[in-house]
Protein backbone atom coordinates (compact mmCIF):
# COMPACT_ATOMS: atom_id res chain seq x y z
CA UNK A 1 0.00 0.00 0.00
CA UNK A 2 2.54 2.18 0.87
CA UNK A 3 4.19 1.36 -2.48
CA UNK A 4 1.43 2.58 -3.91
CA UNK A 5 0.07 5.75 -2.28
CA UNK A 6 3.94 7.47 -2.12
CA UNK A 7 3.87 7.39 -6.24
CA UNK A 8 1.54 9.24 -8.26
CA UNK A 9 1.10 7.83 -11.64
CA UNK A 10 -1.97 6.39 -13.59
CA UNK A 11 -0.17 2.98 -14.29
CA UNK A 12 -3.15 1.27 -12.22
CA UNK A 13 -4.01 -1.94 -13.78
CA UNK A 14 0.26 -2.91 -14.48
CA UNK A 15 1.37 -1.59 -11.30
CA UNK A 16 3.04 -4.67 -9.59
CA UNK A 17 2.04 -2.97 -6.07
CA UNK A 18 -1.86 -3.35 -7.43
CA UNK A 19 -1.05 -7.11 -7.58
CA UNK A 20 1.08 -7.36 -4.70
CA UNK A 21 -2.18 -5.63 -2.31
CA UNK A 22 -4.75 -7.70 -4.50
CA UNK A 23 -3.11 -10.88 -3.49
CA UNK A 24 -1.93 -9.95 -0.41
CA UNK A 25 -5.93 -9.05 0.30
CA UNK A 26 -7.50 -12.39 -1.15
CA UNK A 27 -4.55 -14.19 0.64
CA UNK A 28 -5.50 -12.68 4.44
CA UNK A 29 -9.14 -13.46 3.51
CA UNK A 30 -8.65 -17.17 3.01
CA UNK A 31 -6.05 -17.98 5.38
CA UNK A 32 -8.22 -16.12 7.77
CA UNK A 33 -10.74 -18.14 7.45
CA UNK A 34 -8.63 -21.39 7.69
CA UNK A 35 -7.19 -20.24 10.18
CA UNK A 36 -9.93 -18.60 12.66
CA UNK A 37 -12.21 -22.13 11.32
CA UNK A 38 -9.90 -24.65 12.58
CA UNK A 39 -9.12 -23.00 15.67
CA UNK A 40 -12.95 -22.48 16.29
CA UNK A 41 -13.59 -25.77 14.64
CA UNK A 42 -16.15 -23.59 12.93
CA UNK A 43 -18.13 -25.30 9.61
CA UNK A 44 -19.08 -21.80 8.10
CA UNK A 45 -15.32 -20.69 8.02
CA UNK A 46 -13.91 -23.82 6.78
CA UNK A 47 -16.25 -24.01 3.98
CA UNK A 48 -15.42 -20.76 3.43
CA UNK A 49 -11.50 -21.60 2.86
CA UNK A 50 -12.37 -24.83 1.42
CA UNK A 51 -14.34 -23.15 -1.12
CA UNK A 52 -12.09 -20.49 -1.68
CA UNK A 53 -9.40 -22.50 -1.89
CA UNK A 54 -10.97 -24.62 -4.79
CA UNK A 55 -12.06 -21.71 -6.75
CA UNK A 56 -8.13 -20.21 -6.39
CA UNK A 57 -6.80 -23.57 -7.89
CA UNK A 58 -9.41 -24.04 -10.64
CA UNK A 59 -8.90 -20.55 -11.71
CA UNK A 60 -4.98 -21.20 -11.88
CA UNK A 61 -5.78 -24.53 -13.39
CA UNK A 62 -8.03 -23.40 -16.13
CA UNK A 63 -5.31 -20.42 -16.98
CA UNK A 64 -2.76 -23.14 -17.33
CA UNK A 65 -4.86 -25.30 -19.73
CA UNK A 66 -6.20 -22.14 -21.82
CA UNK A 67 -2.55 -20.67 -21.71
CA UNK A 68 -0.95 -23.56 -23.34
CA UNK A 69 -3.38 -24.71 -26.03
CA UNK A 70 -3.98 -20.45 -26.93
CA UNK A 71 -0.29 -19.65 -26.94
CA UNK A 72 -0.29 -16.95 -29.43
CA UNK A 73 -3.15 -15.42 -27.88
CA UNK A 74 -1.49 -15.53 -24.37
CA UNK A 75 1.75 -14.27 -26.13
CA UNK A 76 -0.41 -11.12 -27.55
CA UNK A 77 -1.47 -10.46 -23.36
CA UNK A 78 1.59 -10.93 -22.65
CA UNK A 79 2.45 -8.03 -25.25
CA UNK A 80 0.29 -5.70 -24.51
CA UNK A 81 1.46 -5.82 -20.74
CA UNK A 82 5.04 -5.75 -21.76
CA UNK A 83 3.83 -2.66 -24.19
CA UNK A 84 2.33 -0.82 -21.02
CA UNK A 85 5.60 -1.21 -18.91
CA UNK A 86 7.59 0.19 -21.90
CA UNK A 87 5.38 2.90 -22.07
CA UNK A 88 5.67 3.99 -18.47
CA UNK A 89 8.92 2.78 -18.25
CA UNK A 90 9.75 6.63 -16.69
CA UNK A 91 6.82 6.91 -14.82
CA UNK A 92 6.77 4.44 -12.41
CA UNK A 93 10.19 3.22 -11.01
CA UNK A 94 9.12 -0.20 -10.04
CA UNK A 95 7.64 -0.52 -13.79
CA UNK A 96 11.42 0.52 -14.24
CA UNK A 97 12.86 -2.10 -12.11
CA UNK A 98 10.25 -5.23 -13.85
CA UNK A 99 11.76 -4.34 -17.10
CA UNK A 100 15.37 -3.97 -16.45
CA UNK A 101 15.00 -7.65 -14.30
CA UNK A 102 13.23 -9.02 -17.14
CA UNK A 103 15.84 -7.73 -19.72
CA UNK A 104 18.91 -8.26 -17.97
CA UNK A 105 17.91 -12.00 -16.86
CA UNK A 106 16.39 -12.86 -20.00
CA UNK A 107 18.53 -11.40 -22.02
CA UNK A 108 16.47 -9.78 -24.25
CA UNK A 109 15.61 -6.47 -25.51
CA UNK A 110 12.29 -5.06 -26.36
CA UNK A 111 9.40 -7.37 -26.64
CA UNK A 112 9.76 -8.20 -30.66
CA UNK A 113 13.30 -6.54 -30.65
CA UNK A 114 14.59 -3.73 -29.43
CA UNK A 115 12.19 -1.30 -31.99
CA UNK A 116 9.88 -1.53 -29.29
CA UNK A 117 11.38 1.18 -27.18
CA UNK A 118 10.16 3.31 -29.45
CA UNK A 119 6.77 2.96 -27.81
CA UNK A 120 7.97 5.12 -25.16
CA UNK A 121 8.36 8.68 -25.33
CA UNK A 122 11.85 9.02 -24.38
CA UNK A 123 13.25 6.71 -26.77
CA UNK A 124 10.65 6.96 -29.64
CA UNK A 125 13.02 7.57 -32.67
CA UNK A 126 10.56 10.05 -34.44
CA UNK A 127 12.52 12.75 -36.33
CA UNK A 128 12.21 15.93 -34.24
CA UNK A 129 11.98 14.07 -30.63
CA UNK A 130 13.52 16.38 -28.45
CA UNK A 131 14.95 14.07 -26.03
CA UNK A 132 18.31 13.12 -25.59
CA UNK A 133 17.51 9.43 -25.24
CA UNK A 134 16.32 9.79 -28.97
CA UNK A 135 16.78 5.92 -30.91
CA UNK A 136 18.61 4.44 -27.51
CA UNK A 137 17.69 1.66 -25.44
CA UNK A 138 17.79 1.39 -21.82
CA UNK A 139 21.26 -0.04 -20.23
CA UNK A 140 19.74 -3.01 -19.13
CA UNK A 141 19.53 -4.22 -23.16
CA UNK A 142 23.39 -4.20 -23.20
CA UNK A 143 25.23 -7.03 -23.00
CA UNK A 144 28.28 -7.08 -20.50
CA UNK A 145 31.44 -5.95 -21.64
CA UNK A 146 34.14 -8.14 -20.11
CA UNK A 147 37.12 -6.48 -18.33
CA UNK A 148 35.10 -2.94 -18.95
CA UNK A 149 36.73 -0.65 -15.99
CA UNK A 150 34.39 2.63 -16.53
CA UNK A 151 30.84 0.93 -17.13
CA UNK A 152 29.06 2.50 -20.38
CA UNK A 153 25.34 3.65 -19.35
CA UNK A 154 24.69 5.36 -22.85
CA UNK A 155 26.08 1.95 -24.44
CA UNK A 156 22.02 1.71 -25.83
CA UNK A 157 22.01 5.72 -27.36
CA UNK A 158 21.42 5.63 -31.06
CA UNK A 159 20.90 1.42 -31.26
CA UNK A 160 17.54 2.09 -33.15
CA UNK A 161 19.27 3.70 -36.28
CA UNK A 162 21.49 0.96 -36.39
CA UNK A 163 20.45 -2.51 -38.73
CA UNK A 164 20.40 -5.78 -36.90
CA UNK A 165 24.12 -6.47 -37.26
CA UNK A 166 25.49 -3.26 -35.81
CA UNK A 167 22.94 -3.38 -33.12
CA UNK A 168 23.57 -6.73 -32.06
CA UNK A 169 27.54 -5.74 -30.99
CA UNK A 170 26.48 -3.67 -27.99
CA UNK A 171 22.46 -4.54 -27.20
CA UNK A 172 20.98 -8.49 -26.74
CA UNK A 173 19.61 -9.16 -30.15
CA UNK A 174 16.32 -11.29 -29.32
CA UNK A 175 12.77 -9.59 -28.26
CA UNK A 176 11.70 -10.76 -24.60
CA UNK A 177 8.52 -12.84 -26.36
CA UNK A 178 11.10 -15.49 -28.74
CA UNK A 179 13.48 -15.29 -25.21
CA UNK A 180 10.52 -16.17 -23.35
CA UNK A 181 9.21 -19.03 -25.80
CA UNK A 182 13.03 -20.47 -26.06
CA UNK A 183 13.11 -20.20 -21.85
CA UNK A 184 9.86 -22.26 -21.07
CA UNK A 185 10.50 -24.67 -23.70
CA UNK A 186 14.06 -25.04 -22.32
CA UNK A 187 12.66 -25.61 -18.77
CA UNK A 188 9.59 -27.59 -18.81
CA UNK A 189 10.63 -29.51 -15.98
CA UNK A 190 10.91 -26.49 -13.69
CA UNK A 191 7.88 -24.75 -14.97
CA UNK A 192 6.18 -28.31 -14.49
CA UNK A 193 7.74 -28.54 -10.73
CA UNK A 194 6.66 -25.05 -10.06
CA UNK A 195 3.32 -25.56 -11.28
CA UNK A 196 2.52 -28.89 -8.86
CA UNK A 197 4.83 -26.90 -5.74
CA UNK A 198 2.36 -24.36 -6.26
CA UNK A 199 -0.75 -26.61 -6.45
CA UNK A 200 0.42 -29.22 -3.70
CA UNK A 201 -0.11 -27.29 -0.74
CA UNK A 202 -3.71 -25.94 -2.15
CA UNK A 203 -4.84 -29.54 -2.60
CA UNK A 204 -3.41 -30.21 0.74
CA UNK A 205 -5.57 -27.70 2.21
CA UNK A 206 -8.67 -28.33 0.41
CA UNK A 207 -8.61 -32.23 1.41
CA UNK A 208 -6.98 -31.52 5.11
CA UNK A 209 -10.06 -28.93 5.63
CA UNK A 210 -13.00 -31.36 4.04
CA UNK A 211 -11.33 -34.06 6.61
CA UNK A 212 -12.18 -31.78 9.65
CA UNK A 213 -15.71 -31.00 8.66
CA UNK A 214 -16.99 -34.34 8.09
CA UNK A 215 -15.00 -35.15 11.89
CA UNK A 216 -16.97 -32.20 13.26
CA UNK A 217 -20.22 -32.72 11.34
CA UNK A 218 -19.60 -36.54 12.71
CA UNK A 219 -18.84 -35.58 16.55
CA UNK A 220 -22.18 -33.22 15.95
CA UNK A 221 -24.08 -36.14 14.85
CA UNK A 222 -23.27 -38.36 17.89
CA UNK A 223 -23.86 -35.50 20.50
CA UNK A 224 -27.30 -35.36 19.16
CA UNK A 225 -28.04 -38.73 19.26
C1 LIG B 1 11.17 -5.31 -35.21
O1 LIG B 1 9.89 -5.86 -35.11
C2 LIG B 1 8.92 -5.19 -35.89
C3 LIG B 1 7.56 -5.80 -35.58
O2 LIG B 1 7.61 -7.19 -35.49
C4 LIG B 1 9.31 -5.31 -37.37
O3 LIG B 1 8.35 -4.63 -38.18
C5 LIG B 1 10.70 -4.71 -37.57
O4 LIG B 1 11.11 -4.89 -38.90
C6 LIG B 1 11.70 -5.34 -36.64
N1 LIG B 1 12.94 -4.60 -36.73
C7 LIG B 1 14.15 -5.20 -36.74
C8 LIG B 1 15.32 -4.30 -36.80
O5 LIG B 1 14.26 -6.42 -36.70
C1 LIG C 1 6.66 8.00 -31.72
O1 LIG C 1 6.11 9.29 -31.59
C2 LIG C 1 5.33 9.69 -32.71
C3 LIG C 1 4.94 11.12 -32.52
O2 LIG C 1 4.57 11.39 -31.19
C4 LIG C 1 4.13 8.76 -32.83
O3 LIG C 1 3.34 9.13 -33.93
C5 LIG C 1 4.62 7.35 -33.02
O4 LIG C 1 3.52 6.46 -33.04
C6 LIG C 1 5.58 6.95 -31.89
N1 LIG C 1 6.16 5.68 -32.20
C7 LIG C 1 5.75 4.53 -31.63
C8 LIG C 1 6.44 3.29 -32.08
O5 LIG C 1 4.86 4.48 -30.81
Amino acid sequence: VYAKVQKATDTFLIDPAVILIVVGVVMFFVTFCGCIGALRENIHLLKTFSFSLTLVFLTQLAIAVLGFFYSDQTRDALGKFVNKAIVHYRDDLDLQNLMDYIQREFKCCGWNNHTDWSWNLYFNCTQGNPSSERCAVPYSCCTPVPGEVVINTMCGFGVQTQNYLEATKSIYPVGCADRAVLWIESHLLLVGALALGLSLPQIAGIVLSQILISQIQDEIKTRTE
